[in-house]
């Protein structure tokens, strides 16, 4: 029976609940192949998947979006990642043309103006690119986890993704964050310096602050806007 088709999203989910992040990563590279790929930004639950895919199968495809306004720590982590692994992080820029056209009609800075404009900018330096770097797969793995964010609660392991029409896959949905990070530990996995400087969660430099003691681990992400409309649209 042909399990990864949108009718049978409840016996996958139910297939796959309780099997550890390993196994589900190992399930979808056996089954997909190169139809499958990896997104990851750096953050730590990115490189605990990066960790796991690298163990299975290192020509498995991993990618980033780099809208050009990442913080310089992430790009070193780009690299360091790349050379201990020995992989290639495929690298999707936005196209130039339309970056140049925003920038020139509402500033460099546009983000901090409107939520359409941050929006705007999310959707050519993220959302256009993504639509190349998904072009022929059947689904992606990312690194979602459900206590991240009130916007998360509900995702399951294997989801629909309306945004990019096809599967999405979340080995780490329920893990927590100290889950993630003892595993970071335990494995020795490089970690963006960020994290030890009060960043759990790291997007674009200027989209993204420190957060203070007790605040939510993505207070830090679009901070000047109201909490339910803090996502970029990869996840929506
Ligand atoms: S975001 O929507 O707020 O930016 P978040 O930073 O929590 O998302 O990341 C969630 C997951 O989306 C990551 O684990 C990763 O799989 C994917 N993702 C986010 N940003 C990128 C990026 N720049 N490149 C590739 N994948 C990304
Ligand atoms: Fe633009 Fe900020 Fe979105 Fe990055 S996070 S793409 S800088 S609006």
């Amino acid at each position: 029976m042909e399990l990864l088709i949108k009718e049978n999203l409840g016996a996958i989910n139910a297939l796959l609940k309780g099997k550890s992040a390993e196994e589900i990563i190992a399930y979808f590279l056996n089954k997909l192949g190169d139809k499958i790929t990896f997104g990851t930004s750096m953050g730590a639950e990115d490189q605990v998947i990066t960790e796991i895919i690298s163990k299975i199968d290192l020509s498995a495809e991993v990618f980033t979006l780099d809208t050009g306004r990442l913080f310089p720590e992430t790009y070193d982590l780009i690299d360091s990642t790349a050379r201990k692994y020995k992989i290639k992080i495929k690298t999707y820029f936005p196209e130039k043309d339309d970056i140049e056209k925003m920038v020139f009609e509402n500033g460099i800075n546009l983000f901090y103006n409107s939520i359409e404009l941050r929006k705007h900018c999310c959707q050519l330096r993220k959302l256009d690119p993504l639509k190349r770097a998904l072009v022929g797969k059947k689904a992606w793995f990312t690194g979602l986890r459900r206590s991240q964010s009130v916007t998360r609660v509900d995702m399951q392991i294997v989801e629909w993704d309306n945004n990019s029409s096809m599967f999405k896959i979340n080995p780490l949905i329920d893990w927590s964050e100290k889950d993630v990070w003892d595993y970071i530990k335990s494995k020795k996995i490089p970690y963006n310096i960020l994290h030890d400087k009060n960043y759990p969660s790291i997007g674009c430099q200027p989209c993204t602050r420190a957060i203070e003691d007790g605040e939510d681990v993505r207070a830090g992400r679009w901070w000047w806007e109201n909490p339910d409309t803090r996502e970029c649209g990869l996840h929506e």
